[in-house]
């Protein structure tokens, strides 16, 4: 008997997590940053900016009894590293630093529910980056790498880290983007039987899964496409 807690499940992604999860039977604890934009019924709303100390806190003292917590929250910009900092920053503070204050929020609760789930939503661009992608692939990156650190770090209370990977899904976010688009339905549904499997990473699409193996590979195969000017 699941009690989950996501984060962003006002709209995209986060929206078919809760719903998929109210489906499986689970108590679903939904964060948005304006409650008022939440329409799934039967789920438990929650005043929640993960950048914001305050009420990250306050949303760990008020749900007290999840066991599974999607940091699925993200925002993608289109800042270049070598433009304006603030977007660069913005993308780390929401990507990377949102979601870690979620994690050390919550690790205590966790711990107190019996180890429990983190699943941390990533992104094929975490392995990466393309033309206009640069300060998300680098948050990504970050997000990844962050999951395998926090997986060593919370072995000892037996809670599981899980990161998504996936390329594009059909949501607001991915909106003027070419490319095939995965519906996030899909994405909830099969990250949730991932983690209910106890797959420490979910390689969502077939995109995900060629950008992964073409790390092993000389980066200028990969990177050729890109660098013709
Ligand atoms: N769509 C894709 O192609 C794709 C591909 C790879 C990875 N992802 C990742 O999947 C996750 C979900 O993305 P999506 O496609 O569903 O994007 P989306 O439709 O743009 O939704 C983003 C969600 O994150 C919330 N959010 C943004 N900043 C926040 C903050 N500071 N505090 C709390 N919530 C915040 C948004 O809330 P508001 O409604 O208040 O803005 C919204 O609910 C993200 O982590 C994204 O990076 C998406």
């Amino acid at each position: 008997m699941t009690t989950a807690l996501i984060t962003g499940a006002n709209r995209g992604l986060g929206r078919h997590f809760a719903a998929e999860l109210l489906a499986r039977g689970a108590t679903v604890y939904a964060a948005a940053r304006d409650p008022q934009t939440l329409d799934l019924p039967g789920v438990r709303p929650v005043t929640l900016d993960i950048t914001d100390p305050d009420a990250v806190a306050a949303a760990a003292a008020l749900a007290g009894d999840v066991d599974l917590l999607i940091n699925n929250a993200g925002i993608s910009t289109g800042a270049p590293l070598l433009g304006d900092l603030d977007g660069v920053r913005a993308e780390m503070d929401v990507n990377f630093w949102g979601t870690l204050a979620m994690v050390r929020a919550f690790a205590p609760v966790l711990a107190a529910n019996g180890g429990g789930t983190i699943v941390n939503i990533a992104s094929a661009l975490s392995w990466f980056s393309a033309p206009g992608a640069g300060a998300y692939a680098v948050s990504k990156a970050a997000n990844w790498n962050m999951s395998n650190a926090l997986r060593l770090e919370l072995a000892a209370q037996g809670t599981q880290v899980t990161s998504v990977h996936l390329g594009l899904a059909d949501t607001d976010m991915a909106r003027g983007i070419q490319g095939p688009k995965t519906d996030p339905a899909v994405v909830a549904r099969r990250t949730l039987d991932a983690v209910e499997a106890g797959d420490l990473e979910v390689v969502v699409d077939e995109w995900s899964a060629m950008v992964k193996a073409s790390l092993a590979e000389d980066p200028r195969a990969f990177y050729d496409r890109f660098l013709t000017v």
